[in-house]
């Protein structure tokens, strides 16, 4: 698995990027920008990584990363199994083939709509956040004469050092029921006590694009003693742990995550041994990364529109898109490697700031990104690492018709996302 911010087959010559064998000059002229180009071997090549790193570990893939039947296709393909968190994501899955077996149910504001549905496609696992979802769950349940097996969704009361958006495993989390309240010891009394639920196991997920082990080993002790806990208060052996995803990635040259080995080892050895320390079975586990699988494998192609210098400040370098495709540098200050793509330059680095299109000031690329000082119109751009929750979150914002998306593998280019067109932009504009 390439550690590069950049994929598996990204090459360089002459100064054009390729990926799968084709030049993004080639790439942008047949399918316009921006688009996000997924490098096939490199997304397999990570599905593979994360089962050879969990052995014996039922590896999940995250969808909210990106969610889009032919990603969920290739995945289910390489034996992975497929985190939902809505209607919407498991009807993808459902589009796509994915065995509802392999489909594990995630939310903390499941609508009973949703809960139906769970029921009607036969979802392998519904984890659990909430009192009332547990009811919902129950009444669902009574009625359809369906039983649902779930998860408790536990929060372990472990602050993951990531940013306070995606961290959730702390115990003011908004998800799950939180352990040290003594809320996971009250939701596994009351699911026992239910008819239409089945509880088999408890799920945590601690945060997200989280570089070192620490987090991991944590959860696996938290959670093999609250098995055991359970165990001895219930004589109830629950037999499924999921310890999440939240593996962090390469964004740039300065990240340095550990690798998926380095996780496996890691959380295995740690639930191995807490499990020796309990006198408590192995479960059967299960991870759920998302980020990890999907983000490096993409990257984003703009054209460069404008190159605006503002003497003795900054250069502003606008491109062809912007926070309606790659919400993450407004959002969370996230950072992407930047390249020209499209040519060779001689000229000496500059530091610009690469910013969208659209009418906020907030609107960035890539602050501070060095490019060569030629950089003009009509360049194309190449930002890595842009495969998780970008596509997944993109908006119209200003309209601007969402990218298309594409599949490159072996020198051929397969379109995965269509791009929008400015009638589908007042498609829903009923009045
Ligand atoms: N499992 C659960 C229950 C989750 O909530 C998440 C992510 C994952 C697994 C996958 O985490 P991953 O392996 O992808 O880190 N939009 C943010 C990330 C939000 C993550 C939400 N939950 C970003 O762009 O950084």
């Amino acid at each position: 698995m390439t550690t590069s911010p950049w994929p598996l087959t990204a090459t360089d010559s002459g100064g054009v990027l390729s990926i799968g064998g084709l030049p993004v000059t080639e790439l942008a002229e047949e399918f316009g920008t921006p688009l996000w180009v997924l490098d096939e071997a490199d997304l397999r090549d990570r599905c593979r990584a994360y089962r050879e790193a969990f052995p014996g570990v039922d590896v999940g893939y995250a969808s909210k990363a990106w969610c889009a039947v032919g990603i969920l296709r290739i995945v289910a393909e390489e034996g992975l199994s497929v985190d939902v968190a809505s209607a919407g994501e498991l009807h993808t899955a459902h589009v796509a083939g994915v065995p509802m077996e392999r489909v594990i149910f995630h939310g903390n504001n499941k609508s009973v709509a949703e809960i139906e549905m769970a029921a009607e496609l036969g979802v392998g696992r519904v984890v659990a956040d909430s009192m009332a979802e547990l009811d919902r769950l129950e009444a669902v349940g009574a009625a359809r004469g369906h039983v649902f097996d779930i998860w408790v969704r536990v929060t372990p009361g472990i602050d993951a050092h990531t940013h306070e958006y995606v961290r959730t495993g702390h115990d003011d989390s908004k998800f799950g029921f939180t352990l040290s309240l003594g809320l996971a010891d009250e939701a596994v009394r009351h699911a026992l006590g239910l008819e239409h639920v089945r509880l088999v196991g408890a799920h945590a997920h601690v945060g997200s694009q989280i570089f070192g082990t620490d987090a991991f080993v944590a959860n696996a002790e938290v959670m093999v003693g609250a098995l055991a806990r359970w165990r001895d208060e219930h004589g109830l052996v629950l037999g499924e742990l999921n310890l999440g995803g939240g593996m962090g990635i390469r964004y740039t040259h300065e990240d340095h995550p550990v690798q998926p080995d380095r996780y496996g080892k890691a959380t295995l050895e740690a639930v191995a041994e807490a499990c020796d320390r309990h006198g408590h079975p192995r479960p059967k586990l299960f991870i759920e990364p998302g980020r990890a699988i999907v983000g490096p494998a993409t990257v984003t192609l703009y054209e460069v529109g404008t190159v605006k210098p503002l003497p003795g400040l900054t250069t502003w370098v606008s491109v062809d898109g912007g926070m309606s495709d790659n919400i993450r540098p407004a959002l969370y200050d996230a950072e992407h490697e930047v390249r020209l793509a499209s040519r060779a330059s001689e000229a000496a680095p500059v530091t610009v700031d690469v910013v969208g299109k659209h009418c906020e000031s907030g609107d960035i690329v890539r602050e501070r990104a060095s490019l060569p000082g030629d950089v003009a119109p009509g360049d194309l751009l190449a930002v890595a690492a842009t495969g998780a929750y970008t596509a997944s979150m993109a908006s119209n914002y200003n309209r601007l018709p969402r990218p298309a998306a594409i599949v490159v593998a072996d020198g051929a280019a397969r379109l995965l996302q269509r791009r929008e067109t400015l009638d589908d932009v007042v498609a829903r504009d009923v009045l």
